[in-house]
């Protein structure tokens, strides 16, 4: 079972791979936030280049590309090899209203014919072994699938990676995992199956559902860092880690020395600032007053205080995230599929 980090825009930079390899929490590989594609920017952003040529794991990392220029992205995905990266990854799935409106992002799942060229001029300009996708399974509904992924396997990407959800549907509904499954029957190719992993149960309900070849976590990964782990060892039948605040606290500790070298200039209020990007998802189900505080620090200081306040102890971290945010939701339907 192959294991991914989800790439998430502004949160999967150098600092969080850096992390997860202090940690030794390590996903087998890594896709990078996407670059953005368009005719007359010809540079690639170098804030998110860095984890592809300073990657410090023995991990391969590969490079996101979102926009729908097919001579752009046929550009920048040939600079991305020449950067280092393992493969290039086409994002079609982003559902931010201005990436879709300019027919990019999710929004190339409702333009099936300019997505046809993309997915065509991309597979001519990649080797073989360096092609993958990012999808949804539809813009408005999860039919529309039935439609987009015999296009996509006519093109043969190397790899799949099925965001279940449409683009309207955004990150909060259920996921739906039949569509994964539906997928295998029509594309060959690698498929790495992504929604609402929160813990073991959630990965092996996707197992059992779509029996896919890889599963993709995102946001479980930035509140739990160590459920590459746990997932591992729910399939070599092991027991799973459990963690006490403290490493928690660890993690925190590690992700800011991390982020600091990225900052320049390094300026207190924005590093205080950066890293509460990645710990919203963190802290969540833990003290409340941890998150209130925390939002309220502004120096270092301040803030490593409040994080040993309440983390430096050896209560157990809870694996689950609780339901009812708007960070994390509905994964429990994962578990009656
Ligand atoms: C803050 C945030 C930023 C994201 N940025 C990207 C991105 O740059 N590229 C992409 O393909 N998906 C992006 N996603 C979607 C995730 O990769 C993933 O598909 C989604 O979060 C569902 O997985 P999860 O339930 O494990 O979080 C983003 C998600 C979030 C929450």
């Amino acid at each position: 079972m192959i294991l991914a980090l989800a790439p998430m825009k502004d949160i999967t930079d150098l600092a969080f791979i850096k992390t997860l390899n202090d940690l030794n929490t390590l996903p087998d590989y890594f896709i990078t936030e996407y670059f953005r594609t368009v005719p007359h920017h010809k540079k690639l952003d170098p804030y998110i280049l860095q984890s592809i040529t300073k990657n410090p794991t023995n991990k391969p990392v590969w490079g996101q590309l979102v926009g729908t220029d097919a001579p752009s992205l046929v550009r920048d995905a040939l600079k991305l090899l020449q950067n280092g990266a393992a493969g290039v990854d086409l994002n079609m799935g982003c559902p931010a209203p201005l990436v879709c409106r300019k027919n990019a992002g999710g929004g190339m799942l409702r333009t099936l014919h300019e997505m046809d060229q993309v997915l065509g001029q991309l597979r001519d300009a990649l080797p073989e072994g360096k092609f993958s996708v990012k999808c949804r399974i539809g813009f408005e509904y999860p039919e529309e699938f039935e439609r987009i992924i015999p296009i996509i396997a006519k093109h043969t990407p190397d790899r799949l990676c099925i965001h279940a959800r449409t683009v309207k549907e955004g990150y909060r509904s259920s996921v739906h995992p039949k569509w994964v499954a539906f997928a295998k029957t029509i594309y060959s190719g690698e498929i790495i199956a992504n929604g609402n992993i929160v813990d073991t149960e959630t990965a092996q309900s996707w197992i059992n559902i779509a029996q896919p070849h890889g599963l993709m976590i995102g946001r479980a990964a930035l509140r739990n860092p160590w459920i590459f782990n746990q997932i591992r060892e729910m399939i070599s039948g092991e027991k799973i880690t459990s963690h006490k605040l403290s490493d928690l606290l660890t993690y925190i500790e590690r992700l800011l020395e991390n982020i600091k070298p990225l900052q320049d200039p390094l300026i207190e209020e924005k590093l205080i600032h950066r890293i509460k990007k990645y710990l919203v998802y963190t802290v969540r189900g833990l003290d409340p007053q941890l998150d209130y505080y925390m939002k309220r620090s502004k120096t270092e200081k301040d803030f490593l205080n409040v994080c040993k306040e309440f983390l430096n102890n050896d209560e157990a971290f809870p694996i689950l995230p609780p339901e009812d945010t708007h960070l994390f939701a509905h994964f429990g339907s994962l578990l009656c599929d």
